[in-house]
This record gives structure tokens, C-alpha cells and sequence, in this order.
């Protein structure tokens, strides 16, 4: 759950800083929200129910860093977190998906969240079971494991100490072995569990809502024999396979729906894309507007805190952090109907990216497009640099670009980098380059693209 020790304001804005260039004002409300929900689970009074959460409406133009800077929030938070497109949404009653879904969704993850910290805690034990079912399967123990009563009918027609002891030194020296890595490609019998229920998602599909399908699925595939095969297979491939079986017997799966179930509520962030899809524009009725209007009227229950059946468990969404986020080019915040509205009471903008931001973003965050396609070139063995000239020029081209076609933000320099690099990665490794090295400079990003500048109808068509 949320640690004593989780990030201030302030680190929060520096861990993002990591990753996205400017939007200040946006990851600071972030960072207060994610704080809060903090606070607020250690406000130990009554009013700690009281305390909603901050939800968020990030407005702006198309790749300027909503999205990325969610999806970074989520992971410094290490809480569950969905990302869901507002206009995927139809209104209950009619095809496609509703919008409980989304939190359905969250739930699942946060469920494979705690199911992975669990087997990683059981890890050790889980390695060691699997040890013993391999050992067995080489040396088959003589002395029964429980309470030391014979096993072989030898043993009770009295086999010599000495066999049983020698049979417990022939194991622990495979034991050894195994441990070491020596019998990997040793063949062994194993016993494999296979689920043999039938394709329950055929029956009633479109009859039953999602939740009693699942429960249904579930349901009859722990009905289900599980049939056991014995399988060939060599030491190596029984590890990892015994080990997801083990591991998954360790971990009591109450217990990790339970936590999950609270993880959710209590740490779960919605991202809600594309929000001003569903808003109504310019205030016409009817016509596709009455669904939209419906989504959002479907919305609000949600993100005002309702209960949501899933699979695992009843979830109360009281204290879901959302985050929302539209470029409202078309229609504005105001067009929302207002209670939705009201529930998103931290308005940012993101900004515009400029050429300068351009340039940092090339060259600065973590996961920056230079240092990715650095790490691919370097997977052949060659290296790559950039020249500062041609990180500038890069910038400048896709800031053209988004001029004078459409602003697409930061995705710019997707394109622009790889219709620059493109050629480098066809030739690497066939052809050979001096030193293994490719050094890019401004006249090389001028001559690949320049003509491109030019030619606006080839470019909207390339770019
Ligand atoms: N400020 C930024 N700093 C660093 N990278 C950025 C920034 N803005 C965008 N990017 C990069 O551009 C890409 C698109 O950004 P993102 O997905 O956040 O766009 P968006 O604002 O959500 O746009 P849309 O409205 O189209 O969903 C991301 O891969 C991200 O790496
Ligand atoms: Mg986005």
C-alpha cells in the first residue's frame, strides 16, 4: 500500500522532470493529487472519508505530454493504473463498451499487481519446493518425507541403514547439482496440470453482462478437472514451470483479491482520454450528441464514487484519483455537462512545445529519441552521435512542419527521426562504416529533409 516513505510534491515533479520536458503547472497538480492521497490515509479521524480526491483536467493540443505524464504518475506511484479513450464509451443500453468497464479494468490490474508481489515473496520457498519435486523425479527418496516412515517395501522388510543413507547422499549431491546449474539439460517426468474446461465464453455471449460471464467462466473452470499429463521435458523447462505452479500455491488468492480490491480504491488512478469527445460542442441537439451526453451522464456516478461489481470483488470508487484529459480544439470544458465538470475542479494547460523544448526533449528525458535509437545502433556495434548543429536542425524541421501541416506536438520528432535514420538502420550491419562510428551533422539533416520542407504534398504524404 502507500509507504511511509512516499515521494513529496517535489520529488514527484523531479521524477517526472525525468521524463517530460516543461508542463510545469501540470505535473505540480499532479503531484499535489498523488501526495494527498497520501495524506489522506493518514488522516486517521472520521474526516479521512470525507477527503475526495483531486481530480484533474488536463486541456491540451495533441502530443504536448497528457498521456505521458499520467502514465509517468502511475508508475511512481506503483499504483494500478488504466488508461481508457472517453470516446470508446457508449451509453448503457447500447453496443460497446459501458463505462464501469473502466474500473472493472483497474481492478484486474491491480489485481496482477499484488499477485506478482505476492509470488515475488514467496519466491525463495516456491524455488526451494521445486528443488525437492526435481530431486525427486532424478533420485527418488527411499525414506517417506512424512514423519520418516518407510516408503519402499525394502525399507520395511528391513533394507540396511546403509542403503538409506547412501540413497540421502546420492540426493544431496544432485541436490548440488541442481543448484549449480548442472542438470539443466537432464530429461525428467514431470506431472503437468492441464485446464480442460470447455469455451464457456461461446454460451449466452450478448445475454449476460460482463461480470456474471466472468463469474461463470470462473466458476466452472474451478469445476473443471484439472487433468494431469505426465510430460518429458529437461530440467530447465521443468523449473520455470513448476515454478509459476508452485509460487501460485503459495499465494492464498483471497488475500490477493482482498488487497487488491483496497489497492484500487485507495491508490487507483483513471486516466480518461480524449475527454472533449464527449462534450457537446457547439450545443446543437440531437443527433449524436444525446449519446455523448448519455456517456457522461453514465460517467458521473463513477467518478462522483459508486459501487462497481467485478469479478473479485465489490470496489468503491469514492477515492479513485481521475485524471481527464482533452485538446478541446473543437469543443471547450464548458461544453460538459456541469456536474461532470465539478468533479474535475483542477483545470491545467498544458502548453505549447516550442523548438527549444523540441531540442531538450531530443536530448534530455530518460527515454529520449536519441538515446533510443543510440541504444540500437550500439546493438550492432556501431555508435551514433549526434551533433548539437543537427539536434537543432532536427527540431526546427519538425517545429516547421507542425506549422505548416498538422500540429502534432512532440510526435513530430518520431517521424522526422526515423525518416532521418532510417537508411542507417537498413545498411547496419551489411554495409560497414568507418570505426563502427556514424556521426550525424546538420547538412546531413538539411539534405534528408530539406527536400521534404519543400515538397509539401510528398511530406504530408511521408511525415
Ligand atoms: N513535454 C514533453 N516532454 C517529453 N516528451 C514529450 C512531451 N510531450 C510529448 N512528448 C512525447 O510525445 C509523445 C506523445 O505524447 P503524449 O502521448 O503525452 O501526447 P498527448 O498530449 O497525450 O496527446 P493526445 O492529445 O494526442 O493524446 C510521447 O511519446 C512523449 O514521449
Ligand atoms: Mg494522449
Amino acid at each position: 500500500m502507500l509507504s511511509a516513505t512516499f515521494l513529496t510534491p517535489q520529488q514527484i515533479v523531479k521524477e517526472l522532470d525525468k521524463y517530460i520536458i516543461g508542463q510545469h503547472e501540470a505535473k505540480r497538480n499532479v503531484a499535489i493529487a498523488l501526495r494527498n492521497r497520501w495524506r489522506r490515509m493518514n488522516v486517521t479521524s472520521d474526516i479521512q472519508n470525507e477527503i475526495v480526491p483531486n481530480n484533474i483536467l488536463m486541456i491540451g493540443a495533441t502530443g504536448v505530454g497528457k498521456t505521458e505524464i499520467a502514465r509517468r504518475l502511475a508508475k511512481i506511484a506503483d499504483a494500478p493504473f488504466v488508461k481508457v479513450e472517453a470516446s470508446k464509451f457508449t451509453e448503457v443500453g447500447y453496443v460497446g463498451r459501458d463505462v464501469e468497464s473502466m474500473v472493472r479494468d483497474l481492478v484486474e490490474q491491480s489485481v496482477n499487481m499484488v499477485k506478482a508481489r505476492k509470488k515475488e515473496e514467496v519466491k525463495e520457498k516456491a524455488a526451494h519446493a521445486v528443488e525437492e519435486i526435481i530431486l525427486d523425479a532424478l533420485i527418488p527418496p527411499m525414506r517417506s518425507k512424512t514423519a520418516g516412515f518407510p516408503v519402499t517395501t525394502e525399507e520395511a522388510n528391513g533394507t540396511p541403514a546403509s542403503d538409506v543413507e547412501l540413497n540421502e547422499r546420492t540426493r544431496n549431491l544432485f541436490r548440488e547439482k541442481i543448484k549449480n546449474g548442472e542438470l539443466e539439460e537432464r530429461k525428467i517426468e514431470i506431472q503437468v496440470k492441464q485446464n480442460t474446461g470447455p469455451g464457456v465464453g461461446m454460451i449466452g455471449a450478448g445475454m449476460m453482462d460482463e461480470v456474471s460471464m466472468m463469474n461463470l467462466q470462473e466458476m466452472l473452470s474451478g469445476m473443471m478437472p484439472k487433468k494431469a499429463k505426465k510430460r518429458k521435458v529437461t530440467v530447465g523447462e521443468a523449473r520455470k514451470f513448476l515454478l509459476e505452479e508452485e509460487s501460485a500455491k503459495l499465494v492464498d488468492m483471497d488475500e490477493v483479491k482482498e488487497e487488491a480490491i483496497r489497492k484500487a480504491e485507495n491508490a487507483g488512478i483513471i486516466f480518461i482520454d480524449e475527454i472533449d469527445k464527449i462534450a457537446s460542442g457547439t450545443g446543437k441537439k440531437g443527433g449524436p450528441d444525446v449519446s455523448r451526453e448519455g456517456v457522461q451522464r453514465d460517467l458521473l456516478p463513477i467518478v462522483e464514487g459508486s459501487t462497481v461489481n467485478t469479478k473479485y470483488g465489490v470496489i468503491k470508487t469514492d477515492h479513485v484519483l481521475f485524471v481527464a484529459a482533452g485538446a478541446f480544439h473543437i469543443s471547450k470544458p464548458s461544453d460538459l455537462i456541469p456536474e461532470l465538470q465539478g468533479r474535475f475542479p483542477i483545470r491545467v494547460e498544458l502548453t505549447n512545445l516550442t523548438k527549444e523544448d523540441f531540442v531538450r526533449i531530443l536530448k534530455e528525458p530518460k527515454n529520449a529519441l536519441t538515446k533510443q535509437y543510440q541504444a540500437l545502433f550500439e546493438a550492432e556495434g556501431v555508435t551514433v552521435s549526434f551533433e548539437e548543429d543537427a539536434i537543432d536542425e532536427i527540431a526546427k524541421t519538425a517545429f516547421e512542419f507542425n506549422v505548416e501541416m498538422e500540429n502534432i506536438g512532440a510526435r513530430r520528432l518520431q517521424t522526422v527521426m526515423s525518416r532521418l535514420l532510417n537508411e542507417f538502420l537498413y545498411d547496419v550491419p551489411d554495409k560497414t562504416f568507418p570505426d563502427s562510428q556514424i556521426k550525424i551533422t546538420r547538412e546531413m539533416v538539411t539534405q534528408k529533409l530539406k527536400g521534404l520542407v519543400a515538397n509539401k504534398d510528398l511530406s504530408e504524404y511521408i511525415l
